[in-house]
Parts: structure tokens; sequence; C-alpha cells
């Protein structure tokens, strides 16, 4: 906030639960769907989203980041997963894919093997509510190995064939054109059979300092030497494209490398990620709104 004053820009907290108009006027408005949605009261949640539409609609001349309803078509799991999906293909000699993933109805051990087998989802599978954006439940997530295992399941829910990764989390950052790498703990690779279900929150496996049983390594879970290396090029240029093709300048995108065959799956993208380990990222930020305030203008003049 006070690099932001330092260069010029008022920062107003909003209150999203009053109409915006009579707190403006705004330059540019800077929104992030978790903190919307964050209240846990769905009537709370739709005024804010509403209060926003409205101003949004009334305000096509001020640039928000990151756009409300491009941020929404991320909300939902299957529908991030299926956009995703139009990533698919190679960048350079490297093949980029989302690992498959099926919507699971109950869980019955016998229905769902039949929607995973047509899918193609293999065990183990990763089980993801749908929503990602709960403040409680989103990051609530279950691995399970075995047909009987989906007992143990909350569903509905996504279930995701589980890609070995040798226990390294790549999380892309950016900032409109600038793209950042960081390297981070995850899950240690794992063998189908008959192992009871593991219930796990996110934060437990992948963040910076996180530690579990899941992602601690034993004698030989990991094989060293096969740790690859790893293409910025083709990191910034994945990078880049899902920005582009998303239409969102402030997001996070979750990749690993799939052990033996090099192949990068997409897992995850978050909008206005919370940028974790990226150096000076309030003076990037603070910069990135005023270079987007400024193009707004010259196109419109
Ligand atoms: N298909 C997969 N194969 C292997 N590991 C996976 C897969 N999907 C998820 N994971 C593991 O589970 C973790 C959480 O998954 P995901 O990123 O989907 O959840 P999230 O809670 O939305 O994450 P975030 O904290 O980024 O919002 C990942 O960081 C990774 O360690
Ligand atoms: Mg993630």
């Amino acid at each position: 906030m006070r690099l932001c004053e330092e260069s010029g820009v008022h920062i107003v907290e909003l209150n999203m639960e009053k109409p915006m108009e009579s707190q403006g006027p705004f330059d540019l408005i800077l929104q992030k769907l978790d903190d919307i949605t964050a209240t846990r009261n769905a009537v709370q949640t739709y005024t804010r989203k509403f209060n926003l539409q409205k101003f949004i609609e009334s305000h096509p001349e001020v640039p928000i980041l990151n756009s409300l309803s491009k941020s929404q078509q991320l909300e939902d799991r299957r529908n991030m997963n299926a956009r995703l999906k139009t990533f698919e293909g190679r960048i350079q000699d490297i093949d980029i894919f989302v690992p498959s993933f099926v919507e699971l109805r109950n869980s019955i051990p016998e229905d769902c093997v039949e929607c995973m087998h047509e899918a193609g989802v293999t065990f183990p599978c990763v089980c993801k509510p749908f929503d990602a954006t709960h403040p409680d439940t989103s990051h609530d997530m279950s691995l399970v190995f075995e047909h009987s295992g989906l007992r143990d399941v909350k569903t509905p829910c996504m279930a995701q064939s589980f890609i070995n990764h040798d226990g390294i989390l790549y999380k892309l950052f950016i900032v409109g054109p600038k793209t950042f790498i960081t390297r981070r703990p995850s899950i240690k690779n794992l063998n189908p059979g008959e192992y009871k279900t593991e219930h796990f929150r996110t934060a437990d496996v992948s963040k910076p300092n996180s530690s579990s049983h899941l992602n601690q390594f034993v004698n030989n879970d990991q094989d060293e030497s096969s740790v690859h290396q790893l293409d910025l090029q083709v990191m910034t240029e994945l990078a880049q494209t899902v920005r582009n093709g998303i239409g969102i300048d402030l997001l996070g995108i979750d990749v690993i490398v799939e052990s033996k065959t090099n192949r990068h799956a997409i897992i995850d993208v978050n909008p206005f990620p919370g940028y974790d380990g990226v150096p000076h990222i309030q003076q990037m930020l603070c910069d990135y709104m005023i270079d987007t305030i400024r193009s707004t203008r010259s196109k419109q003049s």
C-alpha cells in the first residue's frame, strides 16, 4: 500500500456490501474472487458479486484486474479443467497435458469405476471438490488407490488421475507479460494397490514449508537421478499461452513434470494467487496497475 502511495496511486479498500458507485471514482479495480467468496455466507457473496457486476456494467471504461466473469469460469474445477484441456499440445519438444478427470456422482465403487474407465482416469486418483474457492471445503482432497477406496470419498467430486512427479510442484506466477517460476514440495510418487484412502488438506502437502507423510520421501521413494532439468523457456511460453487464452493477467498455474516421461501436466490455475516467493511482488503489482491504467487510457483517447 505504501509503495503504491509513493508511486502516486491512492488505494481504497472497498466495502463490497455497499454500492461501489458512492465509493469511487476509480481508475482501476483490483479484485480477488477468493476474497469475495470468503464470507462463508451465500447471501453476502451474492451481494458482493452483484455490487461489483453492477459497477462493471455502468463503467466499462474502468479496467479490472482480474475480469470477474473470467475468474468465475475457474471457480468450478470441472470448468477449469475443461478450459485447461484446450492448452494441451506441444511446446518445443515437451508434451503438455491435463491429467484425465471425471465427475463422480456417488461413492458406489461399481458406478465410479465405470465412469473412471470411460474417462481414462486411473488409480491412484485425487478426488477434489468441484468448488475451487470455498474457504472451508475447497482444499480437502482424497487419494484413492483402488476401487473399494472410493467408498471413503465425499461425493459429488472430481476424480483425476494422480501423476507421479517426484514430489516437485512448479508454481508459475504471472503478472501480465512477466512470468516467475517457483518450486514447492508436493506429494511423493505413489502406486495403485490395496492401500487405505488418504485424506489431506492441500496446504499440508504443497505450501513452501509443508511437511506431511505424503511428501516425506522414504528410502528410495524418489529416484533423484530422474529429477529433470526444467526448460524455463517452455514454462514461460506455457504460462503466457494460458494467460492469453484465459484472458486473466494476474494468474498462478500449477505444473508437475511426469516422472520418466517428462510430460508437463497442468493441474490447477488460480486467478490472483498469493505470489509466495516472488521478489518485489508489491512493487511489481503497483507498476502493473499503473501500466494497465495508462494503456487503457491511450486506447480510449
Ligand atoms: N493430478 C494430480 N497428480 C499429482 N498430484 C496432484 C494432482 N492434482 C493435485 N495434486 C497434488 O495436490 C495438490 C493440491 O492440488 P490442487 O492444486 O488442485 O489444489 P488446490 O487446493 O486448489 O491448490 P491451491 O493451494 O493452489 O489453490 C497439488 O499441489 C499436488 O501436490
Ligand atoms: Mg494448486
